[in-house]
């Protein structure tokens, strides 16, 4: 039987100013008209916000969630107890979002094709938060981010380089190790080269031809950090233990101070720091000052020189197991870039055959290409000869054509002459017949 709403306290999942940025990320992202998607919903915390953005501009929201919670954290405890989806759905009622929210109850990895055919400007990842589920909802649903869309998600607490990589590869298949999401920083840094980290929401902005480019919006008002404030990750005597980024930091209760993102109380003369929680504890535990101040806080405790050794053994079984946990995840490491180093020797040696082959093709090439040049000059030397040829051919006909002219003109002149005198034979001929007609007349008489 599931226990009632009111009896079970909901962690909250979005907090600090970040429901403002992802307000202020959908709303950058969306046209009227488009559609948003939502991988991990839960109670619905992101899916009002989303939801709200959406109703505005007469677009719906897809929320993508099997509503089991996640493997192995107290969402999947819950889960167990209590209808999440039920809840979820109620509180979408209750917001007046049930025309614009479009739940898909599924594993996101069986869905992303059902939804390919879809456009979205605006995709949020916030389900499974291990390194290879963060993964595939970015290889799955970027895909389906339109030109000048959005893609972003949740919990990614900083870049690759702010932390050690030890330390991510030993929680990058946990939801969270000592309060950092490795999977997903990992995740995310390897799928993009740029991107933005506001209060620890990774977005970025779709370029078009799958290319993506950090968002780098501005939020005016609003005290911006890569990181939300993270919760203590446990408390030893009178220290808070937080971790940030590559370090480990006690901070004292007495100080009432717990925004570790806050480099002032990093640097505060009575906050320490050290590389594990364990060696936080040892310091803590060395303090003579911290003995005398639990006595005097609070219920008697004996002083370390009392407990020592067998704290210090507790301490000491603590830090071996911690180390054979990172030796584990190196040899693991090594093993991996061992592989990838293999990988890549078979790789160079592939190129260095293609070389090889490619570079024989380039000599024949080169040959080919002399011949040809050869050939073009021979053809060049050709034309050029032709060229003077029929310049000293057109010279000829031009001098021909001047004599030609010359002797037409001759003709033409002797024509006339010849005309001229066959007039005057004419005329004799005519003279002399009627000479013979006179004689013949004279000698009849
Ligand atoms: C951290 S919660 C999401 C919180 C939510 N975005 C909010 O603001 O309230 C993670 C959600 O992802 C869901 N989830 C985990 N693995 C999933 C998977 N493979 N497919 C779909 N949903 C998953 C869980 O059921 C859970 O509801």
């Amino acid at each position: 039987m599931h226990e009632t709403e009111s009896n079970l306290r909901m962690p909250p999942q979005i907090f600090g100013d970040q429901p403002l940025i992802l307000k202020r990320l959908a709303e950058v992202s969306a046209n009227q008209g488009s559609n948003f998607l939502e991988v991990g919903s839960w109670c619905g915390d992101s899916t009002l916000i989303l939801g709200e953005v959406a109703k505005k501009r007469n677009g719906h929201l897809f929320c993508v969630d099997w509503w089991k919670g996640n493997p192995g954290t107290e969402l999947d405890e819950i889960a167990k107890k209590q209808d999440i989806f039920a809840l979820f759905w109620r509180r979408v009622l209750s917001a007046g979002l049930d025309d614009v929210v479009i739940p898909i109850r599924s594993r996101s990895e069986f869905v992303f094709t059902v939804l390919a055919k879809e456009s979205f400007s605006f995709v949020f990842i916030d389900g499974d938060h291990t390194y290879q589920a963060v993964l595939d909802d970015i290889r799955n649903y970027a895909p389906l981010v339109g030109r000048g869309g959005i893609l972003c998600g949740h919990d990614c607490e900083g870049f690759i380089g702010d932390f050690d990589e030890g330390f991510l590869e030993r929680g990058r298949d946990l939801d969270y190790y000592e309060t950092v999401h490795c999977g997903v920083v990992l995740a995310v840094g390897q799928s993009f080269e740029k991107y933005s980290i506001d209060n620890s929401i990774w977005s970025v902005i779709s370029i078009g031809n799958g290319q993506w480019a950090s968002t780098s919006l501005e939020f005016g008002g609003l005290k911006r950090k890569p990181q939300e404030p993270p919760p203590a990750i446990a408390d030893i005597h009178d220290h808070h233990i937080f971790r940030y980024r590559k370090r480990v930091y006690a901070v004292p209760f007495s100080l009432g101070l717990t925004d570790i993102t806050d480099e002032n109380l990093r640097n505060h003369p009575e906050v320490f720091d050290a590389g594990s929680v364990v060696a936080a504890e040892e310091l803590i535990l060395k303090q003579t000052g911290g003995c005398q101040a639990r006595e005097s806080r609070g219920p008697k405790m004996p002083c370390p020189e009392t407990v020592h050794p067998a704290r210090l053994l507790r301490h000491q079984e603590d830090t071996t197991a911690e180390l054979q946990q990172t030796l584990q995840a190196q040899q693991v490491l090594l093993s991996e870039k061992q592989a990838k180093i293999e990988e890549l020797y078979g790789g160079i040696a592939e190129r260095e055959a293609l070389t090889a082959q490619l570079q024989g093709m380039l000599q024949v090439h080169q040959a080919l290409l002399c011949e040809k040049e050869t050939k073009i000059e021979e053809m060049y030397r050709t034309i050029a000869e032709r060229e003077a040829t029929s310049a000293g051919l057109q010279q000829t006909l031009q001098a021909h054509e001047v004599l030609l002219a010359e002797k037409q003109t001759k003709i033409e002149e002797l024509c006339r002459i010849i005309g001229g005198r066959e007039a005057e034979i004419q005329s004799l001929k005519i003279e002399l017949e009627k000479l013979e007609i006179t004689l013949e007349l004279s000698r009849l008489s």
